[in-house]
């Protein structure tokens, strides 16, 4: 008894119903469900985490921006010093419309048309050359007049699970380390220069090691290029989803990179910039998807939750099998909790939780899905012809719209009706 009790006061004080002293369920009434929350003071806190765990070394910030596309997100990372990593022309465009100089916003595509690289150095971004054939077209083309950076396939594998890992031996990403030679016979050949190497090994990376191994590759093969001045090691850091999943270990894990990119540092003689490009890290744990129970159907084996979202808002359960933990924040101090599955609103199975203890939900309760900061919105699609959700972000004890909710003119918009 006693420890049941403890684990739902456990429960209640680790779960989050208010954001920087509003109540989650104020919010949700105000702007309506489904709606992404996020918390700025959250993400100012993880910028302030990863800073102070690198702090011996000159680091640079580079949010990993597919995760959290929200212009005024991105403008709350320029205001905190944070610079931007970008996949695509269009997430360049938003990260100039946030503010930023072309020269804060790094290009990391793959397998793109030269087309794309030509129009990021156009507006003096950096870009991260990711294959061989791009790499001659970039010394054709720009000789040594535009640095760039390399991004290198240091086959390691690492990983949530094998759709986010992005560094071992069969992945599509970066150039073989393997054919280092060649990289150097093209850089000589054009002068290209070079002045980064970068490597992404993957996201919800658990062994600290991981990364040590990748930036071992960098590390080594950093000493061939004289222009040297930057080391990217990309973003990765694992977050927790559920209680006592292991985490990065920032401190531990800055104490032990930082001390070996000093020591390459003093072995080439020169003083070297590390970049992180994290998107999970800063974001996810400042996010939550807000969704309201539109009934509670029981079976002979199973109640299930119905709610007014479903994959198209959140498609990492059905994606990824990932956990999202569930607060029903209509219902928080209930000392019952009962087994639900939750799932969404789309025709297709569409699950959120299976046998998830919830205290017991009623119709029109609000649930929140935790740690959707990051790859939740950005993820979203109008599947079902279904409108994507709002998003708010608390800024300064204050919740602010950032999108609207989506309208009939949305899902019309580009679209033409042919006159048959
Ligand atoms: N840099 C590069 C080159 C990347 O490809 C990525 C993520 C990052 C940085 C940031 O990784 P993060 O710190 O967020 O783990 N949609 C998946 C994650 C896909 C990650 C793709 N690349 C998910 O929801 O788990």
């Amino acid at each position: 008894m006693i420890s049941e009790l403890a684990q739902i006061i456990m429960q209640l004080v680790n779960d989050r119903y208010e954001i920087q002293g509003i109540p989650v369920l104020d919010i949700a009434q105000q702007f309506g469900t489904p709606l992404y929350v996020y918390d700025a003071d959250k993400i100012v806190d993880k910028i302030n985490q990863l800073r102070n765990a690198f702090s011996s070394v000159d680091l640079k910030i580079k949010f990993a921006c597919k995760a959290l596309t929200n212009v005024s997100i991105l403008k709350l990372m320029r205001q905190n010093g944070v610079e931007l990593d970008v996949v695509s022309p269009q997430e360049l465009e938003l990260g100039l419309h946030a503010g930023y100089e072309g020269s804060q916003i790094t290009f990391t595509p793959s397998g793109v048309s030269f087309d794309e690289i030509e129009t990021a150095v156009a507006v003096g971004s950096i870009i991260n050359l990711d294959n061989l054939i791009v790499l001659e077209k970039f010394g054709q083309r720009f000789g040594g007049t535009v640095p760039c950076m390399i991004r290198i396939k240091p086959n390691v594998a690492a990983g949530g699970n094998a759709k986010i890992m992005t560094a071992h031996e069969g992945s599509k990403f970066g150039i073989d380390i393997r054919q280092r030679e060649d990289i150097l016979r093209i850089v000589n050949q054009y002068g290209i220069n070079v002045v980064g190497l970068h490597q992404h090994t993957g996201s919800d990376i658990k062994e600290a090691n991981a990364f040590v191994r990748a930036a071992d590759v960098i590390f080594n093969f950093a000493k061939d290029f004289p222009n040297l001045k930057i080391i990217d090691l990309g973003g990765g850091f694992k977050v927790a989803y559920k209680e006592g999943d292991p985490i990065t270990d920032m401190p531990a894990l800055g104490a032990k990179l930082s001390e070996a990119f000093l020591a390459l540092s003093e072995q080439l003689g020169r003083k070297l910039q590390l970049w992180f490009e994290p998107g999970k890290f800063l974001v996810s744990e400042s996010g939550i998807l807000l969704v309201n129970a539109n009934v509670v159907k029981s079976t002979p084996n199973r109640t299930f939750v119905g709610v007014n979202s479903g994959l198209n808002h959140l498609i990492r359960p059905m994606m990824y099998d990932a956990y999202h933990h569930i607060v029903n924040v209509s219902n928080p101090v209930s000392t019952q909790l009962k087994t639900y599955d939750v799932v969404g609103y789309i025709c297709e199975t569409d699950t959120f939780a299976t046998d998830r203890p919830l205290t017991e939900v009623h119709e029109n309760d609000t649930l929140a899905l935790l740690n959707a900061g990051a790859y939740g919105f950005t993820m979203s699609s109008q599947y079902n012809s279904r409108f994507r959700p709002a998003e708010v972000l608390v800024y300064q004890g204050k919740a602010h719209i950032i999108r609207q909710r989506e309208t009939m003119e949305d899902i019309l918009k580009n679209q033409v009706l042919l006159e048959l």
